[in-house]
């Protein structure tokens, strides 16, 4: 009886044991994410099929076409015409940056309206401009709103309210792309849940690294956004559906082509059928994952392992993470922070002039943007969302706001040690291996 009584005894520390084991590795794992062993993979066949689809110069109603071809609004004739730098499917020049507006609900139209304005039509009818954009959302004169002043509510006229907003979009490098896309959204979130954590520890200690941890942007559908500047796409699917439709005028089966601003309604079938959709997204998923090249020269070499170091050290890493949801090298939280400087606090007779603008929940403030992944970083110049920033060493510089406490650290190091900083950044390469283009004169933006 007592020997049954020790060895279920046993048993059970040994369930127990076997238990708290397996859910250990389910939490490093399902949390943190499964190291990813096989990337992303398609047949030779789709991913050539693809490629034929990226590089092709689209024209209207093109032998390729299931619809009405390129447009009717558009901003190239071909996806390698923005993606191209270090080999088809890099980043772009400033000259590919794409104009992306905001309409902001107005007392008479109550929607929020976004998307791109167009530089190039098929029909002179349908040339999109700024000048449009406000004509067909002016500003509202003479605003009215109240505010709780010192002695009860006040309402107060405010000058005219421009609803309009846009921006400029460098056009990103999606080297590695597919990768991206197998990162798992509970590893996206779990890597802020312990750094919120990571915070509270530090404050019970009074240290105070400084570092915000930024906003996850969970889409209406509850996924998780990865994607874009803003992080506004949670899957590459829907990016190069987007892109299909917003950058050359191609409808697909998930997404209709851009109408023009203005014109809406100007209906066509999908230009790109299923299986050339699925091709095209199998073609940008495998394009190569970009490397760490560190430099032949021994000298150089010793300063990009220490620049590696100092990159930890000085607070870069905090949201530039190396390594997320089993993908190593990747240099981003996919999380939004806010890198410019709060406004200055307006002085009196100016307070209230601009009021808060009405935004839906969902939209990021005009401030915020994702961390960029810094893998291949070195062949992406220009910098930042704007592409405002033309070096690695500006675009370092140009961090305030949520890394301002990283930005003072940098400050104060050593010539030579943010000369380290830069020379290891400068190993971060597309891959050597990534697919030369077939005709380099496609990157001149033309509309003929
Ligand atoms: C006129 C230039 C232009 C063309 C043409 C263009 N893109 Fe882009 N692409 C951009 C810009 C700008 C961005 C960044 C947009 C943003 O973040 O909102 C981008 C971003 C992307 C991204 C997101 C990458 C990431 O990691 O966030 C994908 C995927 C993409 N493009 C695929 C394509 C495909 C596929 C085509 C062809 C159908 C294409 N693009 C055509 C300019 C262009
Ligand atoms: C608080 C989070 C945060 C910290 C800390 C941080 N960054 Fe960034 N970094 C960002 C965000 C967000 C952007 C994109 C901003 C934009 O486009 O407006 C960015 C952009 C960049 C870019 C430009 C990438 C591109 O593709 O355009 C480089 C290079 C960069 N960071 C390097 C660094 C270095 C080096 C450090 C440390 C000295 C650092 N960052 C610290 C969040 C951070």
């Amino acid at each position: 009886m007592r020997s049954w009584s020790l060895n279920s005894q046993r048993r059970l520390i040994g369930t127990a044991a076997l238990v708290t084991a397996a859910a250990g590795i389910y939490w490093a794992f399902f949390s943190e994410g499964f190291p990813i062993l096989w990337g992303p993979s398609a047949s030779a066949e789709e991913i050539a099929e693809g490629r034929e689809l990226f590089e092709h110069v689209w024209e209207p109603h093109d032998p390729l076409a299931h619809g009405d071809g390129l447009g009717p609004v558009f901003n190239a004739r071909s996806c390698a015409a923005c993606h191209f730098q270090g080999g088809l499917g890099g980043g772009g020049g400033l000259e590919h940056n794409a104009v992306a507006f905001e309409v902001l609900p107005r007392p008479d139209d109550r929607t929020f309206h976004n998307g791109g304005l167009h530089q190039f039509s098929v029909d002179p009818a349908f040339q999109e401009s700024l000048e449009l954009l406000k004509r067909l959302y002016p500003a509202v004169a003479n605003r009215t709103v109240s505010a709780s002043g010192e002695c009860g509510p006040v309402t107060r006229t405010v000058a005219g309210f421009n609803p309009v907003r846009t921006e400029s979009l460098q056009a990103t490098a999606l080297f590695g792309a597919g990768w991206i896309d197998l990162i798992s959204d509970k590893a996206i979130a779990y890597n802020r849940r312990k750094r919120l954590a990571q915070g509270i520890v530090k404050e019970m200690n009074l240290e105070f690294d400084g570092v915000a941890v930024g906003k996850l942007r969970t889409l209406p559908d509850g996924r998780v956004g990865r994607f874009g500047w803003r992080a506004q796409s949670a899957s590459l699917q829907d990016f190069v559906g987007t892109a299909c439709a917003n950058e050359i005028g191609l409808g697909t089966p998930d997404v209709e082509q851009a109408s023009p601003l203005g014109a809406p309604g100007l209906k066509s079938a999908p230009d790109l059928d299923k299986k050339q959709f699925r091709a095209l997204v199998a073609f940008v998923k495998t394009l190569p994952r970009p490397v760490e090249i560190p430099p032949e020269d021994a000298a150089q070499r010793l300063a990009a392992a220490h620049g590696k170091e100092i990159f930890k050290s000085v607070g870069c890493a905090a949201c530039h993470i190396p390594d997320l949801g089993g993908v190593s090298g990747i240099y981003s939280d996919f999380l939004l922070y806010t890198l410019d400087d709060p406004a200055p606090t307006p002085g009196p007779g100016i307070y209230g002039d601009q009021p808060p603008e009405p935004r839906p929940d969902d939209a990021p403030n005009p401030s915020e943007w994702k961390t960029p992944p810094l893998w291949g970083v070195a062949d992406s110049a220009p910098y930042f969302h704007d592409g405002m920033s033309p070096t690695l060493q500006d675009a370092i510089v140009r961090h305030r706001g949520d890394a301002r406490a990283v930005s003072e650290a940098y400050a104060q190091l050593s010539a030579e040690d943010k000369q380290a900083l830069v020379t290891f950044l400068g190993t971060l390469r597309a891959p050597p291996n990534a697919t030369p283009l077939r005709d380099p004169s496609v990157t001149e933006l033309a509309n003929k």
